[in-house]
């Protein structure tokens, strides 16, 4: 597997602004795991809407967007690879964090590794 992000990554909030973004940012993630017979990819984004003004909340929403892009795409190369994928996440445990980026319950139905030590 390959991990995207990390702390002071940039580029998740226009990657994963629309649909159309989106989905050009899974094909290339797509396109490198099969360059490299990976096994799934791993999305570091640290953190979507932290620290942002209200407007700014949409980044959490586009979050779980990115991940139901990812798994459907995931669903439809997983015949063809025969085998299956693992799409996970590294999330901040802090609560105060949780409660402003993360939608839990949403990324936990769509991620296969979904851990946090507070909610
Ligand atoms: C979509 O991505 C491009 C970069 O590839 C960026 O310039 C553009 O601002 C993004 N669109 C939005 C609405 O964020
Ligand atoms: C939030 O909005 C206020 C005024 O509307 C602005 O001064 C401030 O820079 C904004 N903060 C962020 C993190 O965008």
């Amino acid at each position: 597997m390959i991990s995207i992000g990390g702390g002071g990554a940039g580029g998740f909030e226009l990657a994963t602004s629309t649909a159309e973004n989106r989905s050009r940012f899974v094909l290339s993630i797509l396109n490198f795991i099969r360059q490299y017979s990976l096994d799934g990819i791993d999305i570091d984004w640290e953190f979507p809407s932290w620290n942002k003004n209200l407007s700014r909340r949409v980044e959490r929403v586009n979050f779980v967007y990115l991940f139901k892009d990812i798994r459907e795409q995931f669903n439809q190369i997983e015949v063809m690879l025969g085998k299956s994928l693992v799409l996970s996440t590294a999330v901040a445990a802090q609560l105060t964090i949780i409660r402003m980026c993360y939608q839990p319950k949403e990324i936990g139905k769509i991620c296969d590794v979904y851990q946090s030590n507070v909610i």
